[in-house]
């Protein structure tokens, strides 16, 4: 068993060392988790929720919603003291030791890489539907990957090829972040702006149409049963993507002017901005048209759109649509953003081979680890659909946010006198509430997602044992 411990000061050092700019504040931070919150959850995943717990879905949200808040507000304690690039890696590494990091990067790169080619995906399915109501579609094969199928206007489905614009999209954006974080930071505040006007447009429409009856039965599959992926609890696991990315706040600290203060605002902030908007858009949605698991609701490959046509609006349907197609990117690009610093630090940590935390002299940027990551995400996006992405990501996710919450725990015990510019308010309540909140959704992301998390962590032991072990900084200048 190893349990090597990165002290926090030399990880303070380190970050020195081999630095990247610190010139993101406060509002920047704000509008990256908003940025990477607000996407394909919300605008896609809402018809998986509704299929798999009907108006019921609402409580999905809250209950979703609920486990971020508990992991944000330790999250913040922990960034603010930590402020260096790798998020939950760095943390562990500080806290549990070299081989539990190991895992939690390990299954990072579940979450970021995964996620970012689930949104693309999400994204391709706007876009497609765009091109061919203009009668310039792709053919069929091109618009959904091997393991996806495309329903067909006759209503017959068919496997998908190859996601050609989900792929290219990802390519493209790879190429944006190797020119420069700041040209991406401006654009995505202006994408953020574009997804929160479609939002409120929805919501002034839906809400004051919302029908009580159509909340009847309120939750036709119940709540769910562990590993069974449906009801309540089942719709939750799965619309819990739609809260992933907050955490892509805390990745940035290392390019953050007062980490101290700005994390603790950023992460906070972007998550009760999304969440109040997220509770608003699953009310009117539910509300205004049913979200019966069998209705037209579930069957929606563009829910949001859908219910505003169903409403009489389908001008609008058509602007929130449009909405999607312009601000998904920016989820894309801070996915494979946040993936691209934690692959950096475990390269910088000796865990990963050196090439990998190379900087690019004149961008200033992570190019060699952005292009493997963006080839890597360009390729899950083009063969995989949204939703299995979605929930293998979470998994990811969720055990992450798990060995945060015990790390900061057992760093408030180890080290009580370190300065923290943020407190986790009651962590002994709130830390072990996000623990069993991460456990109950792991659990009812469904057996198969379960599984292949489970195999996925296995490859990750062996690979750190048969390359990280030895080739660890921290193995060589402290061997214990
Ligand atoms: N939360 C992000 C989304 O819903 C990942 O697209």
């Amino acid at each position: 068993m190893n349990w090597r411990i990165k002290p926090l000061d030399l990880i303070l050092a380190t970050a020195e060392k081999k630095s990247l700019k610190r010139q993101l504040g406060a509002w920047d931070l704000t509008m990256l988790g908003i940025g990477a919150v607000i996407g394909t959850g919300i605008f896609v995943l809402t018809s998986v929720a509704a299929q798999k717990a009907g108006p019921g879905m609402m409580w999905s949200f809250v209950i979703a919603a609920g486990v971020c808040l508990l992991t944000a507000l330790i999250y913040a304690e922990i960034a603010s003291m930590v402020p260096v690039s790798g998020s939950a890696y760095t943390y562990s590494y500080a806290v549990l030791g070299e081989m539990v990091a190991w895992v939690v990067g390990w299954a990072l790169m579940v979450e970021y890489a995964v996620a970012a080619g689930a949104v693309a995906v999400g994204w391709s399915g706007y876009i497609n539907g765009f091109l061919h109501s203009i009668g310039w579609g792709l053919p069929t094969a091109l618009t959904a990957g091997p393991a996806d199928t495309v329903t067909l206007p006759d209503g017959t489905t068919v496997a998908g090829g190859f996601n050609l614009l989900a792929c290219l999209l990802s390519l493209l954006l790879m190429g944006l972040l190797i020119l420069g974080t700041s040209h991406s930071a401006k654009v995505t505040a202006v994408l953020v702006v574009v997804k929160i006007l479609a939002l409120t447009a929805f919501i002034a429409i839906a809400v004051p149409a919302v029908n009580h009856a159509n909340f009847e039965p309120m939750m036709p599959n119940g709540w769910g049963t562990p590993l069974s992926g449906v009801g309540v609890i089942g719709a939750a696991a799965s619309i819990f993507f739609a809260y992933v990315g907050f955490d892509a706040v805390s990745t940035a600290a290392e390019e953050t002017r007062d980490p101290q203060r700005n994390i603790p605002i950023g992460l906070i902030g972007s998550l009760v901005v999304c969440t109040l908007f997220y509770l608003l858009v699953a009310y009117g949605a539910a509300g205004a048209v049913g979200a019966q698991p069998d209705g037209a609701l579930a069957a929606s490959k563009e829910p949001l759109a859908f219910v505003l046509r169903e409403l009489g609006w389908p001008n609008m349907g058509n602007w929130v649509a449009a909405a999607a197609i312009i601000a998904l990117p920016s989820v894309v690009l801070i996915m494979i953003y946040g993936q691209t610093r934690i692959l950096f630090t475990m390269s910088r940590d000796g865990l990963l081979p050196d090439v990998l935390s190379k900087v690019h002299p004149r961008f200033q940027t992570p190019h060699v680890v952005t292009m493997f990551t963006g080839v890597a995400v360009a390729l899950f996006s083009a063969m995989f659909p949204v939703g299995m992405l979605a929930d293998i990501s979470n998994s990811g996710t969720l055990f992450a946010f798990f060995a945060v919450s015990i790390g900061v725990m057992v760093l408030r015990v180890r080290e009580p006198h370190r300065r923290r510019q943020f407190r986790t308010p009651m962590l002994w309540l709130v830390g072990p509430l996000a623990m069993i909140g991460c456990v109950v959704l792991f659990f009812s992301l469904g057996a198969y997602t379960v599984k292949l998390f489970c195999i996925w962590a296995l490859i990750g032991l062996v690979t750190y044992a048969l390359y990280g072990y030895r080739r660890s900084h921290l193995g060589r200048t402290s061997p214990e």
